[in-house]
């Protein structure tokens, strides 16, 4: 989310309860994830866009000078959530593909009719760069009342120059940050996936290299194989970009090994993984990003969350916003997902949409905990236990947002 630099000092006191993921550092996995300070009757204090302090109210020191203060009884505090994998930037809807999935289509059967990814991606092309920047500001607002207070977003619904590009400046006109898709589908003008990529790593990668942080790949059955999604990931990296893949979504296709070799930030999806792919995950750096909305969304199995959190994996959790497989902003939903689906805790979700989806963005020296010296990105729910979280499935959670130190719009 932009940022205006908070100039000046912020107190929000009498707090319910403020809780932050506990320790230090990044990635957090195995017990630790689910490790999360409880401070209760509790203040917060944030000068220049910066937390300052935390602490117990009878511990708050006597504040000299202008400060605004925030009357905070009956709320809770956590961090600003932190949304790592989203697809915002799209023009359009598939409302129409959704009534059909209900009547019993499937995903892979509309996406191989030319439907799906393809049919957002007519849409897109469609649009002015206006059209598109008014999108993602739109779904930004979104997301900002569910309480994300920094997302990224993905390109991937243009796949020709001119889109790619124009959808990259969207994401960052919004604040987002931005992740080039350049492998998402292969566009109807090319003959096969291999004749796509020439086009892609030799006249849209360079551009897109100087707008985005980091490229993805849609590694499946129908979309890229491993042989091309190396090819691809190959060059994005050699061109300065960090390594993200959409993976093990419907087949295994060897993306967790893929990652592990190319020292990718995450592998993201993971429905389809089984036991090896678990171990050899749990044992690498790479953050295995769960997408539970987008599972509930297609109807498919969850992915293995609980027995990669046992085995040592560090994950994170996203909503994959988008309009096809995943059309949920909201990451306090995807946390009831994760208790009730994934059987993790209220605490091991909060740390995995705050402290580890920073790591992901390459963010978590200043996002994702509520402690001196991060962002005073802070969300204010409507709880008496910060819990709620999790519990309020699909509830008018989110009181507040602060930004930087700047309080957002009430409900
Ligand atoms: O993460 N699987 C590939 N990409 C998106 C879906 C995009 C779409 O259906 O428009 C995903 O699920
Ligand atoms: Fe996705």
């Amino acid at each position: 989310m932009s940022r205006k630099g908070g100039t000046g000092r912020l107190l929000v006191r009498d707090l319910t309860e403020l809780a932050t993921p506990a320790g230090e550092g990044a990635p957090v996995r195995g017990d630790e994830l689910g490790r999360v300070d409880v401070l209760e009757g509790a203040f917060i204090l944030c000068e220049d866009g910066l937390v300052a302090r935390v602490g117990r109210m009878r511990d708050l020191p006597p504040l000299d000078g202008d400060v605004d203060v925030l009357d905070g009884r009956g709320l809770c505090a956590i961090p600003g959530l932190v949304d790592c994998h989203t697809h915002a930037c799209f023009a359009g809807d598939r409302v129409e593909e959704f009534a059909l999935r209900a009547g019993g289509a499937t995903y892979e059967e509309l996406h191989a009719r030319g439907g799906g990814i393809m049919s957002t991606v007519r849409a897109t092309r469609a649009a002015t760069p206006d059209e598109l920047g008014q999108g993602v500001a739109r779904h930004r607002q979104w997301m900002l009342r569910s309480g994300t207070t920094t997302f990224e977003a993905k390109s991937g619904y243009g796949l020709d120059l001119e889109t790619e590009l124009a959808s990259l400046r969207a994401i960052r006109e919004a604040g987002g940050v931005a992740t080039w898709l350049g492998a998402h589908a292969v566009p109807p003008e090319f003959d096969d996936a291999d004749a796509y990529l020439d086009f892609a790593l030799r006249d849209v990668l360079p551009r897109a290299a100087e707008l985005a942080e980091a490229a993805d790949v849609f590694l499946e059955r129908g979309a890229f194989d491993v042989v091309q999604a190396r090819r691809y990931l190959e060059a994005c990296r050699d061109a300065g970009l960090s390594l993200r893949l959409h993976g093990d979504q419907f087949t295994e296709q060897g993306a967790i090994d893929l990652a592990i070799e190319l020292g990718a930030r995450s592998v993201d999806h993971l429905e389809a993984t089984g036991e090896r792919g678990v171990r050899t995950l749990a044992g690498s750096p790479v953050t295995g990003v769960l997408l539970p909305a987008s599972a509930l969304f297609l109807g498919r199995p969850m992915p293995p969350a609980r027995a990669l959190v046992d085995a040592g994996a560090a994950v994170a959790l996203a909503t994959d916003f988008n309009p096809g497989s995943a059309f949920c902003e909201s990451l306090p939903l995807v946390c009831s997902l994760a208790a009730t689906q994934l059987k993790l805790s209220p605490a091991e979700a909060l740390t995995a949409c705050t402290v580890n989806a920073a790591h992901v963005l390459g963010r978590a020296d200043r996002l994702g905990r509520l402690a001196p010296g991060y962002a005073a990105d802070v969300v204010l729910l409507d709880a008496p236990d910060w819990r709620y979280l999790a519990y309020h499935l699909g509830g008018q959670l989110v009181a507040k947002t602060i930004v930087a130190g700047t309080p957002g719009e009430l409900r």
